[in-house]
This record gives C-alpha cells, structure tokens and sequence, in this order.
C-alpha cells in the first residue's frame, strides 16, 4: 500500500489537470472530490451552492474528507477550501503525502475566467478582484502547508513532474 497524494490549493492551480497526470505516471487511481460530491448529489457545486448553502457544501467536503482518509494509493484533487476546516488537513495527513500548489492572482484568473461551475467566483464583471480577496485571505492556511510548489508559471507536465518528484521524496 502507498500513502495518498493530495493535492490542495486555490482555484486554478492545475489541482485537476496537473493530479491527473501524475497519477497516469504513478500508476495510481485519481479521485477530484468536487466531482465526486457532485455524482453524489446529481447536482454541480455551483447548484449545491445555490439550492443548500455553502455550510451544507462544507458538511458534504468535511464527510467525504473522513471517508478519504483511511483509503490509500489514490491521488486526491480537493477543493479550494478544503484549508478552511484544519481538520481537513490533519485528517488526510495521516495516511498521506499533502502538497499544496500556489497560484498567483492573475494566473488563477486567466485559468478560470470561462468556467461556470465555481460559484465563489461569482459572474463574469467583478471576478478578478473577488479573487484576488479570497486568495490573500487564505493565502497564510495555503502558506502553512510545507510541500509546496509555485504553478504559476509551470504546464501542467511540468507541475505532474514536480508533484511526482515530491511526493517520492516524501514517501
Ligand atoms: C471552492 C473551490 C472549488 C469548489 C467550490 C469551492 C473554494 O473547487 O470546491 O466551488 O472554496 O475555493 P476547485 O478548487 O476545484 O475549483
């Protein structure tokens, strides 16, 4: 059995397309807990948000986080705000290696600026700096995490490399 893979941090930060990847390389079974709790609910996030509530969407994360924690050899995508609750973190980091992927302002933006389904991010018109207060007010609970890597600037093959090579050297 191997430790888990998680991947945490904002919007943007290839979390999905960059976990994806390196679980190809590792041999590993990728799971995105977003799209997870949404195959639960047949619904999208951005519905779960409108309809229950952003609490209730917390509750559905904090259960599914619970759940993932005794499984092992998985590569996991957790949601932005996964930093929120420290129990996240302290749960997953039992039986895991976690590594949390920095994103700038701007580039989280340019990654997002078309998707429809991230509801924190509200409509097209006031996104950048809606964006730009959530990060720097998680900014301290992403910069607690000590894996950590700037994707800023990376591809995605570039970010899998590093999120391999980390996780190696932290098995
Ligand atoms: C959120 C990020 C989203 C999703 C939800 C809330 C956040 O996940 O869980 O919209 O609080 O940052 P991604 O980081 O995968 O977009």
């Amino acid at each position: 059995m191997m430790k888990n893979l998680v991947l945490v941090g904002f919007m943007g930060s290839g979390k999905t397309s960059a976990g994806q990847l390196a679980a190809q390389r590792l041999g590993m079974k990728f799971l995105d807990m977003d799209a997870m709790i949404e195959r639960r609910h047949n619904q999208r996030i951005s519905q779960i948000f409108e309809m229950r509530g952003e609490a209730f969407f917390r509750q559905q994360e904090r259960a599914l986080v619970r759940e993932l924690a005794s499984q092992q050899d998985r590569v996991i995508a957790t949601g932005g705000g996964i930093v929120l609750d420290p129990n996240n973190l302290r749960d997953l980091g039992r039986l895991s290696v976690i590594i949390c992927c920095w994103v700038d302002a701007d580039v989280a933006y340019e990654r997002t600026k078309d998707a429809k389904h991230r509801p924190l991010l509200g409509d097209e018109t006031d996104r950048l700096p809606r964006l730009e207060a959530l990060l720097r007010e998680r900014e301290s609970l992403y910069k607690a995490i000590p894996n950590r890597i700037d994707t800023s600037a990376m591809s995605v093959e570039q970010q899998a490399d590093e999120l391999v090579r980390i996780y190696r050297a932290n098995l």
